[in-house]
């Protein structure tokens, strides 16, 4: 039996979360994967509920879970809570709680879906990379004022700090993974600028050192976000910094056409949490239309990682792959000529093909 912590969240959350729990049901079927499911409050609806974006309770049950299945937090409804109240920090906390350091952010273009880049077709085909982008580190946890009086003026301070041992683990993960796959490692960073970039770039070096099989390369983030958009299927695995990795991933991800079809995996060292790199989208919440597929894809790396149910993972995959191929499209994606599927049917098409 492997238990799996459910966390809907805000806006879109509950939809998708759903959505993904029917296939994950539909995997089970076929896989005997003995799954169970526990939900759990997090986000601006558990802020309204209990006052605060990440109940206790909630962390607790995470830790004892196998994995966690994490929909999406924040709405402009909570834009005015405290800063340290805010949805998002449900997640952060998450990502902080259970120690997820590395964030995996896979980035391939279906076939299917390459007319729907705004690259293009002959720019986006083909393209295959994964962003590693480092979680629980840097300028998102480091320390801040948000105001006070300096030289007679306002200000405001966020410190980057990263030391060697952060980084040392975070590019021996992208390592590993390079090595499963086409061996090519781009480490991104601003070295000409930042210290916190020459430690990162002196310490890949070395980390690369052990890995013969890895060919690693360094870039400057303001060249990556250009060769991202000028040829993305020069990369295989990037590697970076929390707060470089969260920009160039949302820049990797619409590639694609839609942000919609993105799964992620975030790695700890003890229960992992799997969420699509989109957000809560507010304006269509409710609605029954939201793409559920980024979320279904996370599922299935949860089976991967989490589970080592390489199988029923890969299953989940070609069906989403299959219902693309045969079609169907959320109104995120659809065109003229095509079948149009809301959240409900898009996964009922995708459950029967696993
Ligand atoms: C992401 C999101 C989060 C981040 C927000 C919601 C705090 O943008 O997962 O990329 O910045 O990490
Ligand atoms: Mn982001």
């Amino acid at each position: 039996m492997a238990k799996i912590v459910v966390i809907p969240g805000d806006g879109i959350g509950e939809e998708i979360t759903r959505s993904a729990v029917e296939v994950l049901k539909a995997a089970d079927k076929k896989y005997s994967l003995n799954l169970e499911y526990e939900f759990h409050d997090a986000g601006g609806t558990a802020y309204d509920k209990f006052g605060t974006p990440l109940p206790e309770e909630t962390l607790e049950a995470c830790k004892a879970a196998d994995a966690v299945l994490f929909g999406a937090v924040g709405g402009d409804k909570w834009d005015n809570v405290d800063p340290a109240l805010r949805p998002e920090k449900a997640i952060l906390g998450l990502r902080k709680g259970l120690g997820l350091y590395a964030n995996l952010r896979p980035v391939k273009v279906a076939e299917a879906l390459v007319e729907y880049s705004p690259l293009k077709p002959e720019l986006a085909k083909g393209v295959d990379l994964v962003i590693v982008r480092e979680l629980v580190g840097g300028i998102y946890f480091g320390e801040r004022c948000e105001s006070e009086m300096h030289e007679g003026a306002e200000r405001a301070w966020d410190l980057e700090n990263y030391s060697v041992p952060e980084v040392e683990r975070i590019v021996k993960l992208a390592c590993e993974t390079a090595k499963l796959r086409r061996g090519k490692l781009t480490s991104v960073d601003k070295a000409n600028v930042l210290a916190t970039s020459r430690l990162w770039r002196r310490t890949a070096a070395k980390v690369a050192e052990g890995y013969p099989e890895v060919e690693l390369k360094n870039l400057y983030v303001d060249n990556c976000a250009m060769q991202l958009a000028i040829n993305p299927a020069q990369f295989d695995v990037i590697v970076t910094g929390n707060l470089f990795g969260d920009i160039l991933s949302d820049e990797a991800a619409v590639v694609g056409g839609s942000i919609g079809m993105l799964p992620s995996a975030s790695i700890g060292t003890s229960t992992s949490l799997y969420e699509p790199i989109h957000g809560s989208a507010p304006d269509i919440a409710g609605k029954g239309i939201a793409n559920p597929m980024g979320t279904i894809l996370s599922a299935a790396m949860l089976l991967r990682y989490s589970l080592h149910e390489e199988e029923a993972a890969k299953a989940i995959e070609a069906a989403v792959e299959k219902v693309l191929e045969e079609g169907w499209r959320t109104a995120d994606l659809w065109k003229e000529g095509f079948k149009k599927a809301n959240t409900e049917e898009i996964t009922r098409e995708i459950s029967q093909r696993v």
